[in-house]
């Protein structure tokens, strides 16, 4: 099986990169990479020299370069992971032309590696290459189906249903540029997916992954590295939004099954919070903070709050039994096991977090912060 892996120094995608090279061995990787801001350093040093593995520096936006490595003839599958993912980036008003990006990874970057395959399918099909794409996995996101919570903070919250479910209309909430740009990239995968293209397109939308490796600009790595180097941890609001928090290595685990056992073309939510019996238990972004300061055996007294995140969704809840049928795939990391794991891994890589907040991240954290003082 050969993977052509987009974004693979991301978050997800190397922590996807590693998770295959230990599961399976016998695997080829291409990691088609831009190594933009968030390209973590040192992201695939543990797999860089596996003999399975070829590194590409370039664009999903190229589609020259995209059909170049179809020409080659022996890619199976795409996983598609790059794509601008911060959602504070995407809305406020201190990079210029920063928001551009998003609409150029995130909705044409899709669009021309969809075009690259068809191409490359038409080859097939006239017999000047051999190998169809046998599935094109685009990584999606549960901010596609909007807040799950109506009202405001005066007249009172209102819970409009229990979870998100792959068939729920899309209402990526206007004024999310993050969450519309992927709303749009999903819908134009699915365009793909009928005629008369009829690629073997399929949706995996994730819900808030944390773990190893991951860019410390997110709420988990942010606040576990602030409280290791004795800073606050910054909530927005009231600190009572939800999200569904899923261990990374468990959406690895997701995206291995619908490689393997997913349906065409199907797409399937993944998901972090136990159901079936076990516990459903949701974490406000304040008990979070409370936990990590617990294990730091810290007290609250640094957890602070700061204006709110403009166009915040409330609730993010998402219903994986989809995949579950499917696949027999469920989570096995419960979030108070995952953040302990989160927490150990970045005490012991303090150099390279260290490393990146020291950089540029520096000055946007500063002025990030700053214009959310109350
Ligand atoms: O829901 C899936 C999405 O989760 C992914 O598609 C996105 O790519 C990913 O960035 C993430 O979006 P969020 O906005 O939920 O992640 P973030 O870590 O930025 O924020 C998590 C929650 O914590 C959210 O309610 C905002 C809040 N927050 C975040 C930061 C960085 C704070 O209260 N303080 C902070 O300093």
């Amino acid at each position: 099986m050969h993977l052509l892996v987009t974004g693979g120094l991301g978050f997800i995608g190397s922590n996807f990169i590693r998770y295959i090279f230990t599961h399976r061995q016998d695997w080829y990787i291409t990691n088609l990479d831009k190594e933009t801001y968030c390209a973590t350093p040192n992201a695939h040093i543990d797999f860089r020299d596996n003999p399975n593995y070829t590194f590409v520096h370039g664009d999903v936006c190229d589609f020259e370069l995209a059909s170049s490595l179809l020409r080659k003839d022996s890619l199976d599958v795409i996983m598609h992971f790059a794509g601008e993912t911060h959602v504070d980036k995407s809305i406020d008003d201190l990079e210029e032309l920063k928001r551009l990006e998003f609409t150029q990874t995130n909705v044409r970057g899709t669009q021309t590696l969809l075009e690259a395959v068809n191409a490359h399918h038409k080859l097939v099909k006239n017999r000047h290459a051999k190998k169809r794409i046998e599935r094109f996995i685009h990584m999606s996101t549960d901010e596609v189906y909007g807040d799950l919570m109506e009202g405001n903070s005066f007249s009172g919250y209102h819970r409009k249903k229990g979870s998100s479910s792959e068939t729920d209309k899309l209402d990526a909430k206007i004024g999310n540029l993050y969450a519309i740009t992927k709303e749009n990239a999903d819908k134009t995968a699915q365009t793909y997916a009928t005629d008369p293209h009829n690629l073997p397109v399929i949706i995996v939308r994730s819900s808030n992954n944390y773990g190893p490796w991951q860019y410390p600009e997110k709420l988990l790595p942010l606040a576990i590295t602030n409280v290791e180097e004795g800073k606050n941890i910054l909530l927005y609001g009231d600190g009572g939004q939800i999200r569904d928090w899923v261990y990374v290595e468990d959406t690895c685990e997701a995206l291995l099954a619908v490689i393997e056992n997913g349906k065409i073309p199907e797409i399937y939510n993944v998901g972090g919070t136990w159901q079936y019996g076990k516990e459903r238990k949701e974490y406000t972004n304040r008990e979070i903070a409370e936990i990590i300061m617990k294990l730091f055996g810290k007290d609250t007294s640094k957890i602070k709050h700061v204006q709110d995140r403009p166009h915040h969704d409330r609730l993010y809840a998402i219903d994986w039994s989809k995949l579950h049928a499917h696949t027999q795939w469920e989570p096995r990391i419960p979030f108070p096991l995952g953040l302990e794991k989160t927490i150990a891994w970045y005490k012991q890589n303090r150099a390279w977090w260290e490393y990146i907040k020291s950089g540029q991240f520096k000055e946007w954290y500063r002025m990030q912060y700053q214009q959310r003082r109350k």
